[in-house]
Protein backbone atom coordinates (compact mmCIF):
# COMPACT_ATOMS: atom_id res chain seq x y z
CA UNK A 1 0.00 0.00 0.00
CA UNK A 2 1.36 3.29 -0.88
CA UNK A 3 1.08 5.81 2.07
CA UNK A 4 1.41 8.80 0.19
CA UNK A 5 3.88 10.11 2.91
CA UNK A 6 6.41 11.00 -0.04
CA UNK A 7 7.90 14.10 0.27
CA UNK A 8 6.05 15.11 3.36
CA UNK A 9 7.06 17.12 5.86
CA UNK A 10 7.41 15.57 9.23
CA UNK A 11 8.37 16.58 13.28
CA UNK A 12 8.61 13.68 15.37
CA UNK A 13 9.33 14.82 19.20
CA UNK A 14 11.34 11.95 20.91
CA UNK A 15 12.70 10.66 18.25
CA UNK A 16 15.70 9.51 19.86
CA UNK A 17 14.78 6.36 21.13
CA UNK A 18 12.37 3.89 21.03
CA UNK A 19 8.71 4.20 19.54
CA UNK A 20 9.78 8.09 18.01
CA UNK A 21 12.88 6.84 16.53
CA UNK A 22 10.83 3.80 14.95
CA UNK A 23 8.58 6.18 13.95
CA UNK A 24 10.92 8.99 12.65
CA UNK A 25 12.70 5.78 10.48
CA UNK A 26 9.52 4.30 8.97
CA UNK A 27 8.60 7.89 7.78
CA UNK A 28 12.18 8.17 6.25
CA UNK A 29 11.75 4.72 4.45
CA UNK A 30 8.27 6.13 2.92
CA UNK A 31 10.18 9.01 1.44
CA UNK A 32 9.07 11.70 4.15
CA UNK A 33 11.55 14.46 5.49
CA UNK A 34 11.78 14.04 8.77
CA UNK A 35 13.30 16.36 11.67
CA UNK A 36 13.57 14.38 15.03
CA UNK A 37 13.51 15.79 18.35
CA UNK A 38 15.22 15.42 21.40
CA UNK A 39 17.67 16.97 24.18
CA UNK A 40 20.41 14.42 24.50
CA UNK A 41 22.74 15.35 21.32
CA UNK A 42 24.98 11.56 21.35
CA UNK A 43 21.54 9.85 20.85
CA UNK A 44 20.08 12.05 19.09
CA UNK A 45 22.96 11.84 16.33
CA UNK A 46 23.15 8.07 16.02
CA UNK A 47 19.37 8.35 15.92
CA UNK A 48 18.93 10.48 12.45
CA UNK A 49 22.22 8.75 11.01
CA UNK A 50 20.34 5.77 11.17
CA UNK A 51 16.90 7.83 9.93
CA UNK A 52 19.24 9.11 6.97
CA UNK A 53 20.23 5.27 5.81
CA UNK A 54 16.26 4.09 6.30
CA UNK A 55 15.72 7.43 3.78
CA UNK A 56 17.70 7.24 0.97
CA UNK A 57 16.27 4.65 -1.02
CA UNK A 58 13.02 5.96 -0.80
CA UNK A 59 14.06 9.33 -1.28
CA UNK A 60 13.63 10.75 2.01
CA UNK A 61 15.72 13.27 4.67
CA UNK A 62 16.36 13.27 8.33
CA UNK A 63 17.38 16.19 10.30
CA UNK A 64 18.00 17.03 13.88
CA UNK A 65 17.03 19.24 16.40
CA UNK A 66 18.16 19.58 19.83
CA UNK A 67 15.40 20.92 21.91
CA UNK A 68 13.85 20.52 25.39
CA UNK A 69 9.80 20.04 24.46
CA UNK A 70 9.14 21.60 27.86
CA UNK A 71 10.50 24.84 26.54
CA UNK A 72 7.42 27.45 26.40
CA UNK A 73 8.65 28.49 22.52
CA UNK A 74 9.47 24.62 21.72
CA UNK A 75 6.63 24.54 19.55
CA UNK A 76 7.06 27.72 17.39
CA UNK A 77 10.59 26.93 17.36
CA UNK A 78 9.78 22.99 15.75
CA UNK A 79 7.68 24.59 13.25
CA UNK A 80 9.99 27.40 11.97
CA UNK A 81 13.11 25.09 12.02
CA UNK A 82 11.10 22.50 9.93
CA UNK A 83 9.84 25.54 7.27
CA UNK A 84 13.60 26.25 7.12
CA UNK A 85 14.84 22.77 6.55
CA UNK A 86 12.14 21.75 4.76
CA UNK A 87 9.65 24.34 3.22
CA UNK A 88 6.45 23.64 5.74
CA UNK A 89 5.33 20.94 7.93
CA UNK A 90 2.95 18.09 6.56
CA UNK A 91 3.15 15.79 9.98
CA UNK A 92 2.98 16.47 13.87
CA UNK A 93 4.30 13.66 15.56
CA UNK A 94 4.10 14.34 19.94
CA UNK A 95 6.13 11.29 20.95
CA UNK A 96 8.31 12.95 23.92
CA UNK A 97 7.50 11.16 27.05
CA UNK A 98 9.07 9.64 30.63
CA UNK A 99 7.32 7.80 32.85
CA UNK A 100 8.82 6.37 36.60
CA UNK A 101 6.78 3.28 38.64
CA UNK A 102 6.48 3.72 42.15
CA UNK A 103 3.43 4.33 44.57
CA UNK A 104 1.11 6.77 44.56
CA UNK A 105 2.29 8.15 47.86
CA UNK A 106 5.57 8.84 46.60
CA UNK A 107 4.95 11.38 44.25
CA UNK A 108 6.26 14.94 45.25
CA UNK A 109 3.95 17.71 43.56
CA UNK A 110 6.80 18.76 41.22
CA UNK A 111 6.94 15.72 39.05
CA UNK A 112 3.29 15.98 38.89
CA UNK A 113 3.34 19.14 37.68
CA UNK A 114 6.61 18.23 35.48
CA UNK A 115 4.75 14.95 33.80
CA UNK A 116 1.72 17.78 32.99
CA UNK A 117 4.61 20.03 31.26
CA UNK A 118 5.87 17.08 29.41
CA UNK A 119 2.54 15.50 28.37
CA UNK A 120 0.15 18.46 27.83
CA UNK A 121 2.02 21.62 27.81
CA UNK A 122 3.96 20.45 25.54
CA UNK A 123 1.95 18.86 23.06
CA UNK A 124 -0.34 21.82 23.30
CA UNK A 125 2.51 24.10 22.67
CA UNK A 126 3.34 22.31 19.51
CA UNK A 127 -0.29 21.85 18.41
CA UNK A 128 -0.73 25.43 18.79
CA UNK A 129 2.01 26.13 16.79
CA UNK A 130 1.92 23.69 13.83
CA UNK A 131 -1.58 22.96 13.09
CA UNK A 132 -2.52 26.55 11.68
CA UNK A 133 -0.36 26.81 8.83
CA UNK A 134 -1.66 23.10 7.89
CA UNK A 135 -5.40 24.32 8.30
CA UNK A 136 -4.35 27.03 6.30
CA UNK A 137 -3.05 24.85 3.64
CA UNK A 138 -5.88 22.28 4.09
CA UNK A 139 -3.80 19.07 4.82
CA UNK A 140 -2.23 18.39 7.95
CA UNK A 141 -1.60 15.10 10.56
CA UNK A 142 -1.07 15.52 13.93
CA UNK A 143 -0.74 12.00 16.20
CA UNK A 144 -0.12 12.60 20.15
CA UNK A 145 2.03 9.12 21.79
CA UNK A 146 -0.73 8.52 25.22
CA UNK A 147 -0.86 5.56 26.92
CA UNK A 148 -3.09 2.25 28.18
CA UNK A 149 -2.19 4.54 31.59
CA UNK A 150 -4.26 7.59 29.95
CA UNK A 151 -7.48 4.81 28.97
CA UNK A 152 -6.96 3.33 32.77
CA UNK A 153 -4.75 4.82 35.60
CA UNK A 154 -2.07 2.52 36.27
CA UNK A 155 -1.48 2.50 40.25
CA UNK A 156 2.58 2.53 40.05
CA UNK A 157 1.80 5.46 37.66
CA UNK A 158 -0.03 7.92 39.21
CA UNK A 159 1.25 11.62 37.56
CA UNK A 160 1.76 9.82 34.38
CA UNK A 161 -1.49 7.90 34.07
CA UNK A 162 -3.29 11.98 35.07
CA UNK A 163 -1.53 13.58 32.39
CA UNK A 164 -1.72 10.93 29.74
CA UNK A 165 -5.71 10.32 30.28
CA UNK A 166 -5.59 15.02 30.17
CA UNK A 167 -3.59 14.58 26.56
CA UNK A 168 -6.06 12.17 25.06
CA UNK A 169 -8.76 15.05 25.90
CA UNK A 170 -6.58 17.10 24.95
CA UNK A 171 -5.95 15.25 21.29
CA UNK A 172 -9.43 14.50 20.83
CA UNK A 173 -10.58 18.44 21.57
CA UNK A 174 -7.78 20.01 18.75
CA UNK A 175 -9.64 17.02 16.34
CA UNK A 176 -12.95 18.00 16.93
CA UNK A 177 -11.76 21.70 16.38
CA UNK A 178 -9.86 21.12 12.97
CA UNK A 179 -11.18 17.97 11.52
CA UNK A 180 -13.09 20.24 8.64
CA UNK A 181 -10.00 21.95 7.78
CA UNK A 182 -8.27 19.00 6.89
CA UNK A 183 -6.00 18.57 9.47
CA UNK A 184 -6.61 15.32 11.47
CA UNK A 185 -5.54 14.66 15.03
CA UNK A 186 -5.31 11.64 16.68
CA UNK A 187 -3.76 9.27 19.67
CA UNK A 188 -2.45 6.19 19.61
CA UNK A 189 -2.35 4.70 23.39
CA UNK A 190 0.25 1.93 23.63
CA UNK A 191 1.09 -0.76 26.42
CA UNK A 192 3.70 -1.26 27.47
CA UNK A 193 6.68 -1.87 25.22
CA UNK A 194 10.07 -3.99 24.92
CA UNK A 195 12.35 -0.74 24.39
CA UNK A 196 14.51 1.62 26.59
CA UNK A 197 12.19 3.03 28.60
CA UNK A 198 11.36 -0.35 30.08
CA UNK A 199 14.42 -2.10 29.10
CA UNK A 200 17.41 0.16 30.10
CA UNK A 201 19.21 -0.51 33.32
CA UNK A 202 17.09 1.37 36.04
CA UNK A 203 14.32 1.76 33.75
CA UNK A 204 10.32 0.58 34.25
CA UNK A 205 11.46 -2.97 34.17
CA UNK A 206 14.21 -2.80 36.81
CA UNK A 207 11.77 0.04 38.74
CA UNK A 208 9.13 -2.92 39.16
CA UNK A 209 10.98 -5.71 40.11
CA UNK A 210 11.76 -4.01 42.97
CA UNK A 211 7.86 -3.27 43.62
CA UNK A 212 7.00 -6.88 42.75
CA UNK A 213 9.99 -8.99 43.77
CA UNK A 214 10.35 -10.56 40.83
CA UNK A 215 13.44 -13.06 40.84
CA UNK A 216 15.31 -11.91 37.74
CA UNK A 217 14.58 -9.79 34.87
CA UNK A 218 13.16 -12.61 32.65
CA UNK A 219 10.61 -13.50 35.13
CA UNK A 220 9.71 -9.58 35.72
CA UNK A 221 9.58 -9.73 31.77
CA UNK A 222 7.46 -12.66 30.98
CA UNK A 223 4.87 -11.22 34.71
CA UNK A 224 4.46 -8.03 32.50
CA UNK A 225 3.91 -10.07 28.90
CA UNK A 226 1.29 -12.54 30.61
CA UNK A 227 -1.06 -10.03 31.95
CA UNK A 228 -1.41 -8.92 28.17
CA UNK A 229 -4.16 -10.69 26.05
CA UNK A 230 -1.16 -11.27 23.71
CA UNK A 231 1.14 -12.52 26.01
CA UNK A 232 3.93 -10.33 25.37
CA UNK A 233 5.01 -7.17 25.57
CA UNK A 234 5.48 -4.65 22.22
CA UNK A 235 8.04 -3.93 19.66
CA UNK A 236 8.53 -0.49 19.37
CA UNK A 237 8.25 -0.64 15.49
CA UNK A 238 4.50 -2.30 16.39
CA UNK A 239 3.77 0.76 17.57
CA UNK A 240 5.25 2.76 15.07
CA UNK A 241 3.41 1.41 12.15
CA UNK A 242 0.30 2.61 13.88
CA UNK A 243 1.43 6.07 14.33
CA UNK A 244 2.89 6.04 10.49
CA UNK A 245 -0.62 5.13 9.33
CA UNK A 246 -2.36 7.64 11.34
CA UNK A 247 0.16 10.14 9.44
CA UNK A 248 -0.66 8.51 6.16
CA UNK A 249 -2.75 9.87 3.58
CA UNK A 250 -4.92 6.50 3.51
CA UNK A 251 -5.81 7.33 6.92
CA UNK A 252 -8.21 10.34 5.33
CA UNK A 253 -11.47 9.49 7.52
CA UNK A 254 -10.06 8.89 10.93
CA UNK A 255 -10.39 11.80 13.21
CA UNK A 256 -10.57 12.49 17.17
CA UNK A 257 -9.99 8.46 17.55
CA UNK A 258 -7.33 7.19 20.35
CA UNK A 259 -6.24 3.59 19.38
CA UNK A 260 -5.60 1.41 21.55
CA UNK A 261 -2.13 -0.22 20.44
CA UNK A 262 -1.61 -2.29 23.50
CA UNK A 263 -2.18 -6.30 22.53
CA UNK A 264 -5.50 -5.94 23.92
CA UNK A 265 -4.56 -4.42 27.12
CA UNK A 266 -7.49 -2.49 28.17
CA UNK A 267 -10.48 -4.16 27.97
CA UNK A 268 -13.12 -1.81 25.88
CA UNK A 269 -14.82 -1.56 23.35
CA UNK A 270 -14.52 2.42 22.18
N1 LIG B 1 7.63 2.36 26.21
C1 LIG B 1 6.42 2.07 26.66
O1 LIG B 1 6.20 1.01 27.24
C2 LIG B 1 5.28 3.04 26.43
C3 LIG B 1 3.98 2.61 26.69
C4 LIG B 1 2.93 3.49 26.49
C5 LIG B 1 3.19 4.77 26.05
N2 LIG B 1 4.47 5.16 25.81
C6 LIG B 1 4.68 6.54 25.37
O2 LIG B 1 5.34 6.52 24.12
C7 LIG B 1 6.18 7.65 24.00
C8 LIG B 1 7.59 7.20 23.65
O3 LIG B 1 8.03 6.32 24.66
P1 LIG B 1 9.33 5.42 24.47
O4 LIG B 1 9.09 4.12 25.09
O5 LIG B 1 9.80 5.45 23.08
O6 LIG B 1 10.34 6.24 25.42
P2 LIG B 1 11.93 6.35 25.42
O7 LIG B 1 12.56 5.21 24.70
O8 LIG B 1 12.30 6.58 26.85
O9 LIG B 1 12.17 7.68 24.58
C9 LIG B 1 11.71 8.91 25.02
C10 LIG B 1 12.15 9.96 24.03
O10 LIG B 1 11.65 11.22 24.45
C11 LIG B 1 12.75 12.15 24.53
N3 LIG B 1 12.40 13.16 25.52
C12 LIG B 1 12.08 12.96 26.82
N4 LIG B 1 11.84 14.15 27.41
C13 LIG B 1 12.01 15.10 26.46
C14 LIG B 1 11.92 16.51 26.46
N5 LIG B 1 11.61 17.20 27.55
N6 LIG B 1 12.16 17.18 25.30
C15 LIG B 1 12.49 16.51 24.17
N7 LIG B 1 12.58 15.16 24.13
C16 LIG B 1 12.35 14.47 25.26
C17 LIG B 1 13.95 11.27 24.86
O11 LIG B 1 15.19 11.85 24.51
P3 LIG B 1 16.00 12.82 25.52
O12 LIG B 1 15.83 12.22 26.90
O13 LIG B 1 17.39 12.79 25.02
O14 LIG B 1 15.37 14.15 25.39
C18 LIG B 1 13.66 10.10 23.94
O15 LIG B 1 14.01 10.41 22.61
C19 LIG B 1 6.09 8.40 25.32
O16 LIG B 1 5.17 9.45 25.22
C20 LIG B 1 5.59 7.35 26.27
O17 LIG B 1 4.90 7.89 27.36
C21 LIG B 1 5.52 4.33 25.98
Amino acid sequence: MDLGLTGRSCVVTGASSGIGRETALQLCGEGAKVLLVARGEERLRAATEEAMRAAEPAGGVAAALKLDVTEEDAGPRMVTACDDLFGGLDVLVNNAGAAKWRDLDDVPDEDWRAQYELSVMAPLRAMKAAIPPMAERGWGRVVNVCSTAGKRPSAAMAEYSVAKAAELSLSRLFADRYARTGVLVNAVAPGPVEAEMWMEPGGLLDQSMEISGAASREEALSEAGSKRPIGRLAQASEIASAIVFLCSERASYVAGSAWSVDGGTVQVII
